[in-house]
Parts: C-alpha cells; structure tokens; sequence
C-alpha cells in the first residue's frame, strides 16, 4: 500500500489521539528502550520518547517514515518491515498501534517481535479486532460485485482477528497474554457526506484498483448511500471500529 502521508496527518489525527489511551497501558517507564511499530508519522513515538524512554519507530512506508523524521527530527525512525525485523541490541517493549491489521504475515511479524524483546519483556498493542468496519467492508464488496468487479470486491485488505485467534497466536509463538479485550469504538468519521468516500480511498485504495475514474466515483457514492441508515447520524458519520487491544509477555 502506497500511502500519503500528509493526507493521513490532515485527516486521520484520531489515529493517533485513540492512540494515547493505548500508551497508558504500555506504562512506559524512564530509562526503557521501546519500538514502536508501524509508528507512521511518528506522534506516538514522541510521546513516548517524552515520556523518558529511549524510543525507535518503525514503518514499511518510506513516506511515513521521512514525514515523522521531518517532525521530530529529534526521534529515531528507521523503514522497516513489521513482519521481518531484527535488532541485536533487544527491546523492554514493543509497542504498536492501529498497525497490525495491515500485516499479512503475522507469523513473521510475532517471530520478529518475540525476539526483539529482553526476557520478562511486554508486547503492547491495538489494532482492528474481529468485525471491525464490517458494516463498510460489506457495504464495499456488494457495490463492487453489482458492478462487475469481483476481484477487487475479493481483496483481503486487513486482517481483523477474534480473541481466540490472536491469543492462540501470541501463545503459540512464545508470549503469555496477561490482558486482551475486544470492544467496540464507534469513530466519527470527517468530511461529512464525503466521509465514507474518503475513507475508502485513502485506506481502502486497493478496493478501487483499475475502476476508471467516473465510475469510483459512482460506486463511492453508491457505498455512502447504502451505508447512510448506520453510519450517518443527523450529519455526522460514525464508523464501526472494533479494537483488540492486548498485553503479551515473553517469557
Ligand atoms: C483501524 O484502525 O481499524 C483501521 C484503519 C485503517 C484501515 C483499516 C483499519
């Protein structure tokens, strides 16, 4: 996925502010050498930093990765990727929010992290939990199908796990979960009626691949209408956010 970065800054700021919530659970302590994965543009990262631990944020995107060193020249960033990293000089913690979902190979990406951390060390994260935007995943498909594109209607974009499949996983791969919660974060969306479209297209681009550009936007409005009965309450758009959220311990 290619991303723009200033348009996710501009627009997508709740990432980060749902965020901070996320860090009082990581709970970090002066002196702790955390990473912060799949950090995009970098907010959470300084935060932690701030907070008195020595901090590396990691992203795969490069586009990320130059606009959060543009903002806090001051932190370290590095592109890498989620699913295949390796650091000799070991973690306290591994931190990541609103990230995971976009790992494929979540196998690579629990390896990668369990061996980055110090013995007794935490994996603290949030990411998009079973059903989350089900409402607009399903929404999306038939729109696309009624149009014809079947392949793009098809695209596992995210990977949006249960409880008992991300726990199984994290034990499986060495960690005791010692915390993990499914809860449901209605989000307002921005840009009013334009909202769901905005959404699809920055974060859903895959959805859209090779749709001419008349018809996109014809199916993004079909999307929105079809969706305006849950989403739009009196003019405001909520969408259907699910989190995980979890505290695993390498042991
Ligand atoms: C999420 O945070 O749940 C999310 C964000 C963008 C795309 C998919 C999921």
């Amino acid at each position: 996925m290619k991303w723009n970065a200033d348009l996710y800054d501009q627009k997508h700021a709740f990432v980060a502010q749902y965020g901070e919530s996320v860090l009082e659970l990581l709970d970090v302590k002066p002196g702790e050498y955390i990473l912060d994965l799949g950090c995009g543009t970098g907010d959470l990262t300084q935060q932690i930093q701030n907070k008195g631990a020595k901090v590396k944020g990691t992203d795969l995107s490069p586009d990320m990765i130059a606009q959060a060193k543009e903002k806090y020249p001051e932190v370290d960033f590095a592109v890498e990727n989620a699913a295949d990293f390796f650091t000799d000089d070991k973690y306290d913690a591994v931190f990541s929010n609103a990230a995971l979902h976009w790992v494929h190979d979540q196998n690579g990406a629990l390896r990668s992290v369990y061996n980055s951390l110090k013995h007794g060390g935490r994996f603290v994260a949030e990411m998009g939990g079973k059903d989350n935007m089900a409402r607009l995943i399903e929404a999306t498909r038939l729109v696309l199908q009624n149009h014809g594109y079947q392949q793009q209607a098809d695209a596992k974009i995210w990977y949006f796990p249960s409880v008992a499949e991300y726990a199984t996983k994290l034990e499986e791969h060495g960690f005791r979960v010692t915390f993990m919660a499914h809860f449901d974060r209605k989000t307002p969306l921005q840009d009013g009626d334009q909202g769901v479209a905005k959404w699809v297209t920055v974060f859903g681009a895959q959805y859209l691949e090779g749709i001419p550009d008349d018809e996109k936007q014809q199916i993004l409005a079909e999307i929105t209408q079809r969706l305006a009965p849950h989403y739009n309450e009196g003019g405001q758009w909520y969408a259907d956010y699910k989190r995980l959220r979890f505290v695993a311990i390498k042991e």
